[in-house]
């Protein structure tokens, strides 16, 4: 098939291209910047923003599938930009399949979109939207996933899924500003520490959208419209899995301790300041991120398991192994 990944050049939209190449698809890929990683792969890669809607539609011509990937994430940043990328660029996405006829999509959400600052602990997808959101970045995901749910119809099929914190080889995101931080001892554990979350191995989140992709072509009644929790399957401590992470890159553990209300005050009022003085770059910490740190936020992978066969296929021992030995070739 020829297939389309917007973010194809991302830490998990290029892991799903490198799997959709080696089964033997054609791929074609969507973002602003250059990926050198594609070309060696030998995809088509377009080059433009997703709220340009022809440039877009230009670019899925011809295309039999779509995984929407791209996001703008973040904690901090201005309200248009999370909602052109992520709400108009959706938008754009599900009307360039319309016109061009293409019958299938898997969108990438995030679990935030149900979060609601507090301790949620193996809750199912009947877990319903919080009435406010404390960032940008959830709340505008949560806009585009219900967008995707509400385009599934008879032409388009739809399938949504919420991955929880992807960690793995090749990510450039969230490991070099871990690795960083703690290396500049900048690092908290918030509150006891025992507050568990989801988490997932890049190449089981990879596997899930491959999956959900395939029930959408062979059956897709189980899941259309649907959205699904993916994850390891096993909620971890988040100081556990934090100082793990950084296990990997040979960094010792986090051990300053924090009390999560002064990491919430502290994130309100860092805010509120930066937004008063227009302050462009990122707090230290945000409410989100605190609240995001000291409680508990894992979900009930059942429905996915059920509906389209998702099974963790890499542990997450043998994920840090991967890891580690990534690392150890390309950091240390
Ligand atoms: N990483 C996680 O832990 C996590 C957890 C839950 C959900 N997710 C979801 O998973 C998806 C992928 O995350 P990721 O970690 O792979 O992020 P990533 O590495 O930042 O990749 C996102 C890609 O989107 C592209 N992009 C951003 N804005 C765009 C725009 N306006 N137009 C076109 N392309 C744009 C970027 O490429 P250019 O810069 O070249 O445009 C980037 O390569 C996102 O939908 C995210 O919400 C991620």
């Amino acid at each position: 098939m020829k297939l389309f990944v917007t973010g194809g050049g991302g830490f998990l939209g290029l892991a799903i291209v490198r799997q959709l190449c080696a089964r033997g698809h054609e791929v074609a890929t969507f973002s602003r910047g250059k990926h050198p990683a594609l070309d060696q792969l030998g995809v088509t890669h377009f080059q433009g923003d997703l709220s340009e809607y022809t440039v877009l539609k230009r670019a899925m011509a011809g295309c039999e599938g779509v995984f929407h990937v791209a996001a703008k994430m973040g904690m901090w940043g201005k309200y248009e930009d999370f909602y052109g990328t992520n709400v108009t660029g959706t938008e754009n996405v599900l009307q360039a399949c319309r016109e061009l006829g293409i019958r299938n999509l898997v969108f990438t959400s995030s679990p935030s979109v149900v979060y609601d600052g507090k301790d949620s602990e193996g809750q199912n997808e009947s877990l319903p939207y919080p009435k406010k959101y404390d960032a940008w970045y959830p709340q505008t995901k949560a806009i585009a996933e219900k967008r995707v749910m509400a385009a599934n119809d008879a032409s388009l099929k739809t399938v949504s899924l919420r991955p929880h914190l992807i960690w793995g080889p090749e990510d450039c995101q969230l490991l070099p500003r871990l690795f960083e931080k703690a290396k500049a001892g900048k690092l908290r554990i918030l509150g006891n520490s025992l507050n568990r979350v989801d988490c997932i191995y890049i190449d089981n989140a990879v596997k899930a959208h491959l999956q959900a992709f395939n029930q959408l072509l062979l059956d897709p009644a189980p899941v259309e419209g649907k959205t699904y929790f993916i994850s390891q399957g096993a909620p971890i401590p988040i100081a556990e899995l934090i100082n793990r992470l950084l296990a990997t890159g040979e960094i010792p553990p986090v051990t300053k301790r924090l009390p999560p209300g002064i990491a919430q005050l502290a994130g309100r009022f860092l805010e509120t300041t930066y937004r008063i003085f227009g302050i462009s770059t990122e707090p230290p910490i945000t409410l989100f991120l605190a609240q995001q740190l000291s409680t508990a936020h894992w979900y009930d992978i059942s429905a996915a398991r059920r509906d389209f066969g998702y099974e963790v296929e890499v542990s997450l021992e043998e994920g840090m192994e991967r890891l580690r030995a990534w690392v150890l070739r390309n950091y240390v």
